[in-house]
């Protein structure tokens, strides 16, 4: 069959990658993969905070860099991630964050946002500004910057993210808010505010990480929901984990969970993006996060492609 960016093509949607820069370059049928199925990708970590700055004032941009000859090569865009986040963040901050008072904290962040946006402007097609940003109980996070500089860090973010790179499109981006409950309501809140006041905000990144013990998420109505605030949104970390060894139920399951999840995103007209959070289950994430789920990608462990892709092709 067509890869999966030929047929997304004809649609007008870009279908993403997660990539790991060590691959990169190093892997031959990765790049094979990355290059000839996907439009679009994302840095799975070497745009975050403590891969660009790990010590004070000394920056270290060449996996991003690669990264983006490599998409640039391969006509794909990139979505940047992430700017502000609780997370991932270098040790030198973590130090120094307690003692931190508000002036400090914010022209720190102002910095970043300003640094990394003006390293890679121009470049980048959907920054996540702010990612999860909110508990489950739909309360903002208690961070650094929340408690630094209070609930107003996100709207500041978004504003200087604006200034730094205009042409960017600027998206919050998080996890469990693809199902109606506190943290939706929530984030919905949160974007509702910003729009009226005009902040520039651009989209909602629905990250999606199933587990095929819950329920697959209705992204179809949520997704519009958000769009009739005359936000985008994307489908930003696609993968559908489950508990190994995978029995047929769950792979049905699974393939489930990658089908309706495009689908939405398809029948969503401000759905910009579909991105699965890594191709290869060799790669992924889940293991080392979820102790005993596992084969969550749309590739195995060998990098061939599972019931799971042909699942995506048949809905593209
Ligand atoms: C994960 C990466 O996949 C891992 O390699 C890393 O060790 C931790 O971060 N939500 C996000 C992503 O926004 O940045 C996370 O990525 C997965 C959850």
């Amino acid at each position: 069959g067509q890869s999966l960016r030929a047929l997304a093509q004809r649609s007008g949607l870009r279908i993403g990658t997660a990539i790991n820069t060590d691959q990169l370059g190093s892997n031959a049928r990765y790049d094979e993969i990355a290059a000839s199925q996907f439009s679009s990708v994302t840095p799975e970590n070497v745009m975050k905070w403590d891969a660009i700055e790990p010590q004070r004032g000394k920056f270290d941009y060449a996996a991003a860099d690669e990264l983006i000859r490599f998409a640039k090569q391969h006509h794909q865009l990139v979505r940047g991630h992430t700017l502000v986040w609780y997370n991932q963040l270098p040790q030198w901050l973590t130090d120094i964050g307690p003692s931190l008072t508000t002036k400090q904290a914010t022209a720190i962040l102002k910095q970043h946002i300003f640094d990394e946006m003006t390293h890679f402007k121009g470049r980048i097609w959907q920054w996540d500004v702010v990612n999860e940003a909110f508990n489950e109980d739909g309360t903002l996070r208690d961070n650094l910057w929340l408690q630094k500089i209070g609930p107003s860090y996100i709207e500041k973010a978004f504003r200087w993210a604006h200034q730094a790179d205009p042409k960017a499109l600027l998206f919050y981006n998080d996890y469990n808010i693809e199902y109606g409950g506190p943290k939706q309501d929530g984030a919905y809140a949160l974007v509702k505010g910003l729009v009226k006041k005009g902040v520039p905000i651009d989209g909602v990144g629905f990250q999606t990480h199933l587990d095929t013990q819950y329920d697959i998420p209705d992204l179809r109505t949520t997704m519009q929901r958000f769009a009739k605030l005359g936000l985008k949104t994307a489908e930003t970390e696609v993968d559908v984990r489950t508990t190994l060894p995978v029995t047929s139920v769950e792979l049905s399951a699974q393939k489930a969970g990658y089908s309706e999840t495009l689908q939405a995103c398809l029948l969503v007209k401000a759905c910009i993006s579909y991105t699965v959070w890594g191709f290869g289950d060799a790669f992924s994430w889940i293991p080392g996060v979820f102790p005993g789920e596992g084969a969550a990608d749309i590739y195995d462990e060998h990098l061939v492609a599972k019931p799971e892709y042909t699942s995506l092709q048949t809905v593209l």
